[in-house]
């Protein structure tokens, strides 16, 4: 194959290749280009803001009041040990994986890598849609371990890993690739690189994770793959096309981004920016659909990746109502190679980032849920059923029936869940949602109607399983305006992003109110608009752009960010560490810093907390095949190749201590 020369020439972050543009346009269709979707007026806490206000003195009295609401997390307690002993890495701009002192990798499978007999072996210059469907796909997001034999082997080094494949660059994936005119072949190998990879692993005595590239239980789940629509809205109308006239049955999944993993061990994978791949709303002859569309920013016009050149379906003129069919939450049940997906509608259509589950406390499983969008919403599903810890069989159709909550945040620290069901409030037939259904296809617009809280951008929102506080992450979001901001979303053109706290009533994930802080204002902390949840700021870490996040077991936010090049820092992405409770809680500490044009996502513990696993999503973004900015993982000769890596303590050890 052709040797490849490393751009070397552009160390300097900002002039290296095309690294952001190359990310809004491949991974969510350049919708930061675009106008918010949300056009409605809800509440951006105007009564409580003075528009005279300058940005610091605002600051100054919604952080004191953070402050004085300070100790929200639930079991904050001076004699906590977080457990947290690594030295800190500062940020960096080296092309490879740098983690702290006393840590190792190893990269555990990458794009490409064969998981099934009659995979060729990876080749860029000789590659089909076959050896694809056949290999690990693109860019790594949600990360599961899946412990084998069954999903109570809690020590064990034998596992499934689950990895999503959110999306495709394929200026880095074919040889002279030409945006805008794909051949089928490329098509069909981006279709084929989109979804899931099931792949069963070991540890070794040394700690590093080994795939198999043949095990009974590997699999691929693309964007091509049948699936079942489940829940209220399967079979309406607006999920009817002429390939399927039940409503029923979709192929495959898009823009597979975090998730999360259920207590019976099946794995939730959040279909999100699915706006990008469907093309001419603009066309689209029926002006309620074409509206119910544009909330989602689905494509007016031609859309980037082209697919409706080669696949009718994705051809709003030919196909009006396919995108209605994506936007949910997928369950999957990886320990049965056999078993069909199932599209949840139940939990909403939306640009769904992640959904981790807790339980209430009478047992109802919960699912905490962002939609990231600038100006969206958070949400929560609460099941109607109860989970069975000893009959797994009997909760596999839980997440079909419940109720389905969007948040509202006042400005004195308060705030309810209201519930999104048709026919209560302003959720009248009247207002476009006669029956469930619509609320579960048109969710957005239902949200909307309820006066939901706009947030910047809501990524990863997960519980805490030690204290029960929750945390959502809210990346960033340069477009908010001095005249939007509110006390949850307090900073203007937030280019470095923050995180909320909430505390449900009676620490019960079931409660429909309770009540919310800043835990973390990211960014320089000689920024005096950060904070670190009190925590002084001349002793972190600077962080920005979080996305995904993961709790260790002693209950410390392990965080991944995306985008930190293009934040205030200028700096790779990279992984962090916070306590949440205890007389560190808010020392953020940088762990792990990424390849070049690289976001880490997963992240995941296993078990034991002695494997670590991320994945390094897009390495090389804002090059070419010809023109590569990185070649990582391999060296010259190679591509970047999106990969999983597994990270351990050199000593055996729990990953942090
Ligand atoms: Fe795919 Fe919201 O990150
Ligand atoms: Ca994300
Ligand atoms: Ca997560």
């Amino acid at each position: 194959m052709t040797m490849l020369k490393l751009e070397t020439d552009a160390n300097e972050f900002h002039t290296y290749g095309n690294r952001s543009s190359d990310t809004c346009h491949w991974k969510c269709g350049d919708d930061c280009a675009k106008p918010a979707p949300n056009a409605t007026q809800n509440s951006y806490f105007k009564d409580i803001i003075q528009d005279a206000v300058d940005r610091r003195s605002f600051l100054k009295g919604s952080l004191a009041s953070v402050l004085v609401m300070g100790g929200l997390s639930a079991t904050a307690t001076a004699a906590v040990n977080d457990g947290i002993n690594f030295k800190p890495i500062k940020l960096n701009t080296d092309d490879k994986v740098t983690l702290a002192d006393g840590y190792s990798h190893n990269v555990v499978i990458r794009w490409g890598d064969p998981i099934a007999r009659g995979a060729k072996r990876f080749d860029i210059n000789n590659w089909d849609a076959a050896s694809q469907n056949a290999s690990f796909g693109y860019n790594v997001d949600y990360i599961s371990w899946l412990p084998l034999p069954g999903f109570g082997a809690k020590t064990s080094s034998r596992a499934l890993l689950w990895a999503n494949h959110e999306y495709t660059n394929p200026e880095l994936m074919f040889p002279n690739y030409v945006r805008g005119k794909p051949t089928k072949e490329q098509v069909d190998i981006e279709l084929a690189a989109h979804g899931g990879s099931i792949v069963e692993v070991s540890r070794n005595r040394s700690g590093e994770v080994e795939y198999l590239p043949v095990s009974r239980f590997n699999r691929r789940l693309t964007a091509t793959t049948p699936m079942d629509l489940t829940g209220p809205a399967a079979g309406h109308p607006l999920l009817q096309t002429k390939d399927d006239p039940t409503g029923r049955k979709v192929l495959g999944m898009l823009n597979n981004c975090a998730g999360g993993t259920t207590p019976w061990g099946t794995v939730l994978t959040a279909e999100e920016n699915f706006n990008q791949y469907f093309a001419f709303n603009d066309e689209v002859s029926d002006a309620r659909v074409k509206a119910l569309h544009a909330r989602y920013g689905v494509t007016a016009k031609a859309s980037g990746r082209a697919w409706e050149n080669f696949y009718p379906r994705f051809d709003l003129r030919q196909t009006p109502n396919e995108p209605f069919r994506y936007g949910y939450i997928v369950e999957v049940d990886p320990y049965d190679p056999s078993s069909t997906p199932k599209k949840r509608t139940a939990l909403g259509r939306f640009k769904h980032e992640g959904a981790e589950t807790s339980l209430a406390a009478d047992g109802r499983v919960v699912m905490y849920m962002g939609d990231d969008e600038r100006f969206d919403y958070m949400y929560k599903f609460v099941t109607k059923g109860k989970f069975s810890a000893s009959d797994r069989a009997a909760n596999m159709n839980l997440l079909d029936e419940g109720t389905l909550y969007v948040a509202k945040l006042a400005a004195d620290g308060s705030g309810e869940w209201l519930p999104l069901v048709a026919g209560t409030g302003p959720l009248t037939a009247a207002a476009g949602f006669p029956t469930q259904a619509e609320v579960c296809i048109n969710t957005r617009q239902a949200a909307d109607l309820l006066g939901a809280t706009k947030m910047d951008r809501p990524e990863d929102f997960e519980r805490n399983p030690v204290t029960g506080a929750v945390y959502c992450i809210l990346t960033n979001n340069s477009n908010r305006t001095a005249a939007q901001v509110d006390a949850a979303n307090p900073r203007p053109s937030n280019r470095d992003g923050h995180i909320v706290e909430l505390l449900e009533d009676a620490n019960d994930a079931g409660a429909t109110k309770f009540k919310w802080s800043l835990f973390m204002v990211c960014g320089n902390p000689s920024d005096a608009s950060t904070f670190f949840a009190g925590y002084p700021k001349d002793k972190v870490s600077p962080v920005a752009t979080p996305d995904n996040c993961s709790f260790d077991a002693k209950g410390n936010l392990w965080i991944a960010t995306d985008g930190m090049d293009a934040s205030n820092l200028k700096a790779h992405d990279g992984v962090f560490a916070v306590p949440t409770q205890g007389p560190d809680r808010g020392y953020v500490r940088q762990f792990m810093s990424a390849p070049k044009g690289a976001e880490v996502c997963g992240p995941i513990f296993t078990p034991d907390n002695k494997n670590f696993f991320a994945g390094i999503q897009h390495p090389g973004e804002g090059g070419t095949v010809e023109k590569p900015v990185s070649l990582w993982p391999d060296a010259n000769g190679q591509v970047p190749r999106p990969s999983v890596i597994a990270i351990r303590k050199d000593d055996g050890g729990v990953i942090g201590s």
